[in-house]
């Protein structure tokens, strides 16, 4: 039990709470009843740290830089597995058996097409358009395209909304992308499988044959499994907090859609690229390195530091590893590795990151690896919104089985005018 002693004047009351043991990291604090026994809120700017639910899905030490999906850690699934054994995975709590993984499998390829009507509303937007912007719109038509699972009940039936929305994903970025770049729409091939079709989308054409090699398959496989999910972060907390309501399911994720856009989130690794082009070469990083630790100056290092590591991101472990091996192989831009590797090596020996436990993020390695796939910057994000659609829909799904979970609806503190009557 853990008990909180307001000692100023104004309650001066104490009360006990209830400490709930957690299967792995920090126990919490049950403190739902705080208001009816002391009369105060919490205030925690930014949540960081207040735990919103419980979950089963993932788990993070941000101490050591360890991520664990289900149990498994992050390296192992990695080095061993494929993206859609771990959506599976995810999704289901283990890992498929082969008869599972096939019969998976075969539905996301037979999801993959989206209805036929979604693609007119491509042509509505200028081929200018963010990707961002025109994807989180066809995400939101699913929801009027597939109106039927407004109320999901059964849980079969949010499987296969689930699976739906993994399926089409890659689909919907695809046509973004082909239509930023006049290009005519391209089918899911159904010989292909989830990531190989991916880049078949992107880079085919109605005409000839299209050669994707397994190693770019395996890096973007790797790309998407390692953002699959990440507990309670800005986007998953944004899913919750809208799925909480009722809402449609794929409302909800449309909500984490544009919540991952920002450049603090899932924007940054398309602001890597272009800080690095940006920083142009070695000899100007020292000047940009003073930039970011300037208090005064609002430049900060792209793909630099987390909310919740304070050690190496395992996934930028596992990135850094996968740029290196493929640095000949598919012909990573040097010359930005070079800026990013001298970015690196200052960053980790000054004494203003080092004592702010700035580590590289996910953000830092995987623009390198996507611009080698020839996959634009503009793009970088709906791949991240690819990867992590997995996690969003299985928070939904765990969040509708917990009969105990409520709308979410913060309290705040006020600090605006006392009450006045109008003059
Ligand atoms: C993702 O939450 C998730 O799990 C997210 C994610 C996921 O998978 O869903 O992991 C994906 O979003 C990764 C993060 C991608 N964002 C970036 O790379 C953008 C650059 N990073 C920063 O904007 C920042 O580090 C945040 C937003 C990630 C975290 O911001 P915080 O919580 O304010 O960081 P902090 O509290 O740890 O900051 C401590 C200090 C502050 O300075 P002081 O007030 O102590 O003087 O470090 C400074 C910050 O100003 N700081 C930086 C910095 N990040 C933090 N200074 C320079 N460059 C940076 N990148």
């Amino acid at each position: 039990m853990a008990t909180f002693t307001i000692k100023d004047n104004r309650t001066g009351r104490s009360a006990e709470f209830e400490v709930l043991d957690s299967t792995l990291g920090s126990p919490v604090v049950d403190i739902t009843g705080l208001h009816k026994e002391l009369g105060v809120y919490t205030y925690d700017n930014g949540l960081g740290m207040t735990a919103t639910c419980q979950s089963e899905i993932t788990f993070i030490d941000g101490a050591k830089g360890e991520l664990l999906y289900r149990g498994y850690p992050i390296e192992e699934l990695a080095e061993k597995k494929n993206y859609i054994e771990v959506c599976y995975l995810i999704l289901h709590g283990e890992l498929p058996n082969s008869d599972q993984y096939e019969s998976f499998e075969k539905d996301i390829r037979i999801k993959s097409y989206p209805h036929e009507g979604i693609k007119n509303l491509f042509s509505a937007f200028p081929d200018n358009g963010h990707p961002m912007a025109i994807l989180s719109s066809a995400v939101s038509a699913l929801s009027a395209f597939h109106h039927q699972h407004l109320n999901i009940k059964d849980d079969e039936e949010f499987m296969e909304m689930a699976r739906r929305i993994i399926a089409k994903m890659p689909t919907l970025a695809a046509y973004t992308y082909r239509h930023s770049m006049g290009y005519p729409l391209i089918y899911p091939d159904m010989d292909r499988y989830f990531t190989e079709n991916f880049l078949y989308m992107l880079r085919a054409f109605p005409t000839g044959k299209t050669e994707i090699s397994e190693v770019e398959t395996r890096a973007l496989d790797t790309i998407f499994m390692l953002h699959a999910d990440h507990e309670q972060n800005a986007s998953t907390t944004t899913v919750r907090a809208v799925g909480s309501t009722g809402a449609h399911p794929y409302a909800a994720v449309v909500a984490g859609i544009n919540a991952l856009w920002g450049r603090a989130h899932g924007g940054a690794n398309e602001s890597v690229i272009a800080q690095l082009e940006m920083i142009g070469s070695v000899e100007n990083v020292d000047r940009f390195i003073k930039r970011a630790k300037d208090p005064n100056d609002p430049f900060r290092l792209m793909g630099f530091g987390h909310r919740v590591y304070k050690n190496f991101d395992p996934r930028a472990r596992v990135l850094k590893r996968l740029r290196d091996e493929l640095r000949d192989t598919i012909g990573i831009n040097s010359k930005l590795i070079e800026i990013a590797d001298r970015v690196e090596e200052i960053a980790l020996n000054d004494e203003y990151f080092v004592k702010r436990n700035l580590y590289p993020n996910i953000d830092f390695y995987s623009g390198t690896i996507l611009e080698a796939l020839g996959i634009r910057k503009k793009m970088f994000t709906p791949i991240f919104v690819i990867g992590r659609t997995v996690g969003w829909i299985t928070h939904l799904i765990e969040q509708k089985r917990d009969p105990k979970q409520k709308i979410y609806r913060p309290r705040q503190r006020y600090i605006g005018k006392k009450r006045r009557s109008v003059p």
